[in-house]
């Protein structure tokens, strides 16, 4: 097999600008920030970092509102500073994805202040435009992705026609049925990959291709305001930009909560080369669910560690819209166990991982006083700064920045921060970081074949093997210890490589050779064993 590309070798890294670091000390993180911190990234073994927005934005949602699509928003810096960052980066051998959200634009991008200028201006039809229903309601019954939003319409009293926003009203939706936008957001890739970016995630994938007759969704068999077929043509029109430029890489946002579905978008070389798998995302703290999700995702794909046109797994946990892993899935205290116990799944599992900022450090979200909100969907939470200093030490801005943080972070900063973590063997960024070289290292890790096997109730276990090397990963889902009941490889000799429970009695000495059979596992512990003979 042809030697991985760079984004099946490691993890992503998702950068959330505003909280990462603050280089300035107005409290928002920026590229400064980010360019004094890269030593952490080289630390986590990262093979690329992908950057939520920086570009000039009104902030309504918080960067996910584009006013310029080809320029950097001055809180974070300057155009010439991206480019620094993208060379040093390159300098230690870590890509650069940035964020691409071609559904929408700011309501005060150029293009939008236009097409609401008149019915008659030449960019009117750039935007999804109508007249009302005959009540003198929205034209139809889609609704905004947010809740608190409500219907996706917002009428504008100037041109005396409603407007369509699948997000906020500040995030008019681009009419992608018009070639002209097309073509103007094929440029816009074109502008960041031939400067020298790596790669895009693409936001809300899903949305870019809608029902141009637009119907309503009620009583119809499929939504109308997503997904619709015509999205597969579209995004093929934005490969063929993407392969213009040699060994780049596009991961689209593709929220449907159907593996069917989303591997429809990763299928046939000519589409996305990773997809965020929001199915994974959503699953309970459960070893079967996890088992279906990717047994169904192997099925769906053929299995095959191909770098080519097969559709090559992505497998994430977090992100900046969803409540962190060690608070979701604590249930009781176990949050800060399971998070360790989900980086080995990441890492083990064939598939690209995707990091959220604060992931390697188990971080849980932070409590959000009423009156420091600032989302409209209420992911302030997992948005909270990191901290990388003690607050005993540097202040209450841990190190994050000297100047008031634009939210609060974390209750337990003077434990959790980076400095101290560091410093202690057992801790998660530890735990993380050795995983990370772990795989670095391992092309068996890396693109070896995959097999989940029965290991007992409430156990996920899976076989990684290349070229005579054979790993087995294993998590104890249940909140009490188990035996690791793998039947197929009763007499097999193994090797702990790593487990995530600091406490573990037997010592991960790589030499020792015991009977697979007598393998125990801790409450929520998840191991990586070499295993020798059958
Ligand atoms: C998905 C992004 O991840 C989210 O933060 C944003 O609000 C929406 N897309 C709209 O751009």
């Amino acid at each position: 097999m042809a030697a991985p590309a760079w984004w099946q070798r490691g993890a992503v890294y998702q950068i959330y600008p505003r909280s990462f670091a603050d280089g300035d000390g107005d409290g928002v993180g920026d590229l400064a920030g980010i360019r004094g911190h890269l030593d952490h990234l080289s630390d986590l073994h990262v093979e690329a970092v992908w950057l939520s927005p920086v570009f000039p934005s009104p902030m309504a949602d918080f960067g996910y509102d584009v006013a310029d699509f080809c320029d950097i928003d001055p809180l974070f810096g300057t155009l010439e500073d991206l480019d620094r960052l993208v060379q040093d980066c390159h300098d230690r051998g870590i890509k650069v994805v940035l964020d691409w959200v071609p559904n929408h634009t700011s309501d005060q991008h150029p293009w939008f202040r236009a097409s609401r200028s008149s019915r008659d201006d030449p960019r009117r039809n750039w935007y999804v435009w109508r007249d009302g229903a005959p009540d003198g309601g929205p034209p139809n019954d889609w609704r905004s992705e947010f809740a608190a939003v409500g219907p996706a319409w917002t009428f504008d009293d100037g041109s005396g026609q409603w407007y369509l926003h699948s997000y906020t009203p500040q995030q008019p939706d681009l009419n992608w049925e018009e070639p002209a936008v097309e073509a103007a957001m094929h440029d816009v890739v074109r502008f960041w990959l031939g400067r020298g970016v790596d790669g895009l995630r693409i936001d809300a994938l899903q949305r870019l291709a809608k029902d141009p007759l637009l119907r309503s969704n009620a009583g119809a068999a499929r939504r109308h305001d997503q997904d619709w077929p015509t999205a597969h043509e579209r995004l093929r029109g934005i490969r063929r930009v993407v392969d213009e430029f040699p060994d780049r890489m596009i991961v689209g946002e593709v929220y449907l909560l159907d593996l069917d579905r989303v591997v429809g978008y990763l299928a046939g070389g000519d589409q996305l080369h990773l997809a965020h798998n929001f199915v994974f995302l959503h699953l309970p703290w459960d070893a079967d669910a996890f088992r279906s999700v990717i047994d169904r995702f192997e099925a769906l794909t053929g299995g095959e560690a191909l770098t080519g046109g097969e559709a090559w797994p992505a497998w994430f946990l977090g992100n900046h819209d969803h409540s962190r892993i060690a608070t979701r899935y604590d249930d009781g205290g176990h949050g800060p166990a399971r998070a360790r116990a989900v980086a080995l799944m990441l890492t083990a599992l064939r598939g690209t991982p995707f990091v959220y900022q604060g992931d390697e450090l188990g971080l849980p979200d932070a409590v959000i006083p009423p009156d420091r909100v600032v989302d409209v969907d209420g992911r302030d939470p997992e948005r909270a700064p990191i901290p990388w200093e003690p607050p005993s030490v540097a202040g209450p801005g841990a190190g994050f920045t000297t100047g008031e943080p634009w939210l609060p972070l974390v209750a337990d900063a003077e434990r959790l921060c980076v400095r101290r973590q560091a410093a202690d063997p057992d801790s998660t960024l530890s735990l993380v970081r050795r995983l990370a070289e772990l795989r670095a290292r391992s092309r068996t890790l890396q693109t070896g074949r995959q097999e989940t096997v029965d290991a007992g109730p409430g156990v996920l276990a899976w076989w990684r093997e290349h070229d005579g090397e054979r790993l087995l990963a294993a998590v104890n889902f249940a909140p009490g210890p188990t035996g690791l009941a793998v039947l197929s490889a009763p007499a097999a000799r193994w090797e702990l490589l790593v487990s995530t429970d600091p406490g573990r009695a037997d010592p991960p000495d790589h030499g020792a050779q015991r009977d697979l059979g007598r393998v125990r596992l801790g409450p929520s512990e998840a191991v990586l064993l070499r295993v020798h003979g059958d």
